[in-house]
């Protein structure tokens, strides 16, 4: 198969499998990250395009929210999946790598060295928890759990490992304090940390409204 017919398969592959979506976490999300992943590969001149686009397409496969597959068994569905369109080892190899390294909750704790490629598709995937959407994604990913929107007697909690991440049971405004707000700095490229500051920038218009209106101020 040639690459460009291995993308769009791959695109129609996953926009089935996430047709259902848990609250932000749909096939429109992982829509908004390949083309984010493409435009930041395309400004920073830099990545494998193919292998960035693949990764992008395929990095929610084991997400631990939407539950389409578990972390475990993601990688052998990704090996099972790019084996049947025939990418070659390497190749499959380097995607899982890439999916591996995008989670948030999973790495945030760790250093690891990145390639280029999985720096961009993570870049990528984070900016879509801020802005507009990211304000929209974390609300309905909040309600979804029956959490509380805002509780001004709930502590913003900051976390050392995964499992405490997980179990957290925070407000959604908290989670902007305990995770959204963090994000900025953690873009890898240029590219990503110049939009990261507009959409920045966004959330922080939105705390101070919603904080003024919490108190009746306006
Ligand atoms: P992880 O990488 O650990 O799977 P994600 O970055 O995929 O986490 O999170 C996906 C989306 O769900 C983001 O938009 C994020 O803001 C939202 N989200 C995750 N946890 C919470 C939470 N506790 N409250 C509100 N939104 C959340
Ligand atoms: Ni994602």
């Amino acid at each position: 198969m040639q690459r460009k017919q291995i993308i769009q398969e791959t695109a129609k592959y996953i926009k089935e499998k996430f047709a259902v979506g848990v609250a932000g976490h749909d096939w429109w999300h992982i829509y908004r990250v390949w083309n984010m992943a493409k435009h930041i590969a395309r400004e920073e001149k830099n990545g494998d395009m193919f292998v960035i686009e693949l990764a992008a397409l395929l990095h929610d496969l084991g997400d631990y929210k939407t539950s389409v597959a578990g972390e475990e068994t993601a990688s052998q569905e990704i090996t099972a999946y790019l084996s049947r369109v025939s990418l070659p080892e390497a190749l499959i190899g380097e995607v899982i790598t890439i999916v591996q390294s995008v989670s948030f909750s999973r790495n945030v704790h760790k250093n690891n060295v990145l390639s280029k490629e999985a720096q961009i598709v993570q870049d990528a995937d984070r900016l879509d928890a801020l802005g507009a959407i990211g304000i929209a994604r974390a609300f309905a990913y909040g309600g979804s759990k029956g959490r509380q929107l805002y509780d001004p007697n709930m502590e913003v909690k900051s976390f050392t490992t995964t499992e405490e991440r997980r179990m957290h049971t925070g407000s959604t405004i908290n989670h902007f304090h305990e995770k959204l707000l963090l994000l900025k700095e953690l873009m890898h490229t240029p590219t990503a940390k110049k939009i990261a500051e507009r959409r920045q920038k966004y959330i922080e218009l939105f705390l101070e409204e919603f904080y003024k209106e919490w108190d009746g101020i306006q």
